[in-house]
């Protein structure tokens, strides 16, 4: 038996209009200040003020939430007692705004006890809105909350089905701002969703068309996104594909690329797209030898497939490689900046937390330790998995 979530979803130029038509009368909008000083906030309280809601803004999240910043929000939503959540940004302000929605319904609750294992009885108080401005982590649609245990430098995988948005408002006007690197990680990030979500061991009927769908949609309109981020038409085929790709691994799995990716963000502080963009051709090229299948239909995309099937499984390892560099984006860890010996340093330890991380039981091929261990060594040097 498989669920699909999904918030009623808003999508296309105009889609914020849809806050006109909203009934409430207090609104907390959880955000970052950037944010702030983009004028991306101001829109979103017009729209709420436009429907008599009282607006109160919290701005202080920072890229890859910690702890500490959902509980500050968590005490503001019981000062203002919101009736809707709004969580406008990127990944982080939404994954904030999600945990912040929880702890302020239940405030019995400890951060890292939101698990999918538990009745959580949300929405006695207020419901939850998510508007997102860039166009990649597809937390707009999913369940799933990234936080930051700043103490141990980990990344933990929380949420639950029911702390999914009860409407996502995906307006492309929201994230034409965006600066290319920008555009670039956060569209990679989309990417790895929707090749991790297709090719997992959790992947269903409902979630694979999503995918292959937004794999269409990136590898024509990424490229120009980045290239001139005033193509309307490549940022709203791009915002879409980010939800399509969202729904897609929300309702499936990522996989082993994210679990990489995962602890090489929490502690060389890599932005989240860039770090799973980066593992995953190693990722494909380990699962091509035993389970390549999937990974072949893939290749078909990206107009690289061969004869045969652990053959193309490697020619989309090199398709996605040379999306990266057309983009500007690292395609090993050295590349990435970090120091030969720092990297060293923390390998054990990234290897443990990678072993570790939820999103690596769902891979098509399962590293054995240290096989994990050896996947770490050759994405620095950039050196093609042939084991
Ligand atoms: N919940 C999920 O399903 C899910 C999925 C993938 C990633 N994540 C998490 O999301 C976070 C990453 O999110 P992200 O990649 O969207 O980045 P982000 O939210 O961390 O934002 C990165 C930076 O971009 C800026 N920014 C955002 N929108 C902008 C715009 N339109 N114009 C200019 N600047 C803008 C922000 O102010 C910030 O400084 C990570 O913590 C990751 O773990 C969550
Ligand atoms: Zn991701």
């Amino acid at each position: 038996m498989w669920y699909f979530c999904s918030p009623r979803v808003v999508f296309g130029e105009g889609a914020l209009d849809a806050l006109d038509e909203l009934q409430g009368r207090r609104a907390l909008v959880v955000t970052d200040v950037t944010l702030v000083e983009l004028g991306l906030v101001e829109r979103v309280q017009a729209h709420l003020h436009a429907a008599g809601i009282e607006v109160r803004v919290y701005a202080g999240v920072e890229p890859d939430p910690s702890v500490r910043t959902v509980r500050q929000g968590t005490q503001v939503a019981q000062e203002v007692q919101p009736d809707w959540i709004v969580g406008l940004g990127g990944g982080s302000p939404m994954d904030a705004a999600k945990a912040i929605w929880v702890l302020y319904e239940r405030p019995d609750l400890e951060p890292a006890a939101i698990n999918p294992f538990i009745d959580l009885g949300l929405r006695q108080k207020a419901r939850l809105i998510t508007i997102p401005t860039t166009s990649g982590t597809g937390a707009e649609v999913t369940w799933a909350i990234v936080l930051t245990d700043t103490k141990e430098g980990r990344k933990m995988g929380l949420g639950n089905r029911e702390n999914v948005a009860d409407m996502a408002i995906v307006d492309p006007v929201m994230a034409a701002g965006m600066p290319p690197r920008l555009t670039a990680d956060t569209g990679l990030d989309a990417l790895t969703h929707a090749i991790e979500a297709y090719t997992c061991t959790w992947h269903t009927d409902l979630t694979d068309g999503l995918c292959i769908h937004a794999i269409r949609l990136i590898l024509q309109h990424l490229p120009r996104a980045v290239a001139d981020g005033s193509d309307m038409q490549a940022r709203e085929k791009m915002h879409n594909a980010a939800t399509c790709a969202g729904l897609g691994f929300g309702n499936a799995m990522a996989s082993l690329a994210h679990a990489m990716g995962h602890v090489l963000g929490a502690v060389f502080h890599v932005p989240h797209g860039r770090a799973v963009a980066l593992f995953m051709p190693y990722t494909v090229e380990f699962a091509a030898r035993q389970a390549p299948r999937r990974f072949a239909e893939l290749a078909a995309l990206f107009g690289c497939s061969a004869a045969e099937e652990e053959q193309a499984a490697r020619s989309l390892a090199g398709g996605i490689r040379e999306l990266c560099r057309k983009v500007g984006n690292p395609t090993c860890a050295a590349q990435a900046g970090i120091e030969r010996v720092a990297y060293e340093g923390q390998l054990e330890r990234m290897v443990d937390d990678a072993f570790n991380d939820t999103q690596i039981v769902t891979a098509a091929r399962v590293p054995s330790y240290d096989e994990l261990h050896q996947l770490f060594l050759y994405a620095y040097e950039g050196r093609p998995v042939d084991f």
